[in-house]
């Protein structure tokens, strides 16, 4: 009797244990999709790719920020999102944050609103240099939504606002 016990306890701990682990492969399959999309071409740099210096609330200092077609094609002459305008699903935007001259990582927001690690319509994520996640997309932008809903925002975006 004891030893069924034992065992079932063991085969319960062990399924415990595969499943998380499923669960961190998923998270990291998700976090290398997003990478590798933020690393194709086709992006192009807001204000001419000048290193902008982060603003009040900024928690990330020195930086510049490109967008992909599908976010360049919501912007208007002057490179920003009208006030009042939405990023259309599939939009990406790269924050390269930089150390110096070179990139220490990047700070991303992709528009996917059904993306089941979408928070308030964006999936969030910082990377390292080398691709690894430092802010998972699973985490679903927490931490990043409260600051980024502060006002004005547009499309929870601060840049247009402030530089
Ligand atoms: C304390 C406030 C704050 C927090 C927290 C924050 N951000 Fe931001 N973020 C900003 C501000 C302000 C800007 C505008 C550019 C600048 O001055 O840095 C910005 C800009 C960005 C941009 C460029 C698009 C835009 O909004 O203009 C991305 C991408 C971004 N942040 C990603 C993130 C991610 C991912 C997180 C969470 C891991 C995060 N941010 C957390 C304040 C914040």
């Amino acid at each position: 009797m004891k030893k069924t016990i034992v065992l079932i306890g063991l085969i319960v701990t062990s399924i415990a244990v595969i499943q998380s682990c499923k669960k961190d492969e998923a998270d990291t399959d998700a976090d290398n999709a997003l990478y590798s999309e933020i690393t194709a071409g086709g992006f192009t740099y807001y204000q001419s790719g000048n290193i902008l210096s982060g603003v009040s609330p900024s928690p990330h200092g020195s930086f510049k920020l490109r967008f992909n077609s599908n976010a360049s094609a919501a912007l208007d002459s002057t490179g920003e999102l009208p006030t009042g305008n939405s990023f259309p699903t599939g939009s990406i935007i790269v924050k390269e944050i930089f150390s110096g001259s070179s990139i220490s990582f990047y700070a991303v927001m992709k528009k996917d609103p059904s993306n089941g690690n979408a928070g308030s319509g964006w999936v969030w994520a910082e990377f390292n240099t080398d691709g690894s996640a430092a802010f998972s997309t699973s985490k679903k932008g927490d931490g990043c939504i409260s600051c980024h809903s502060g006002l004005p925002n547009r499309d929870l975006t601060r840049t247009f606002d402030l530089h």
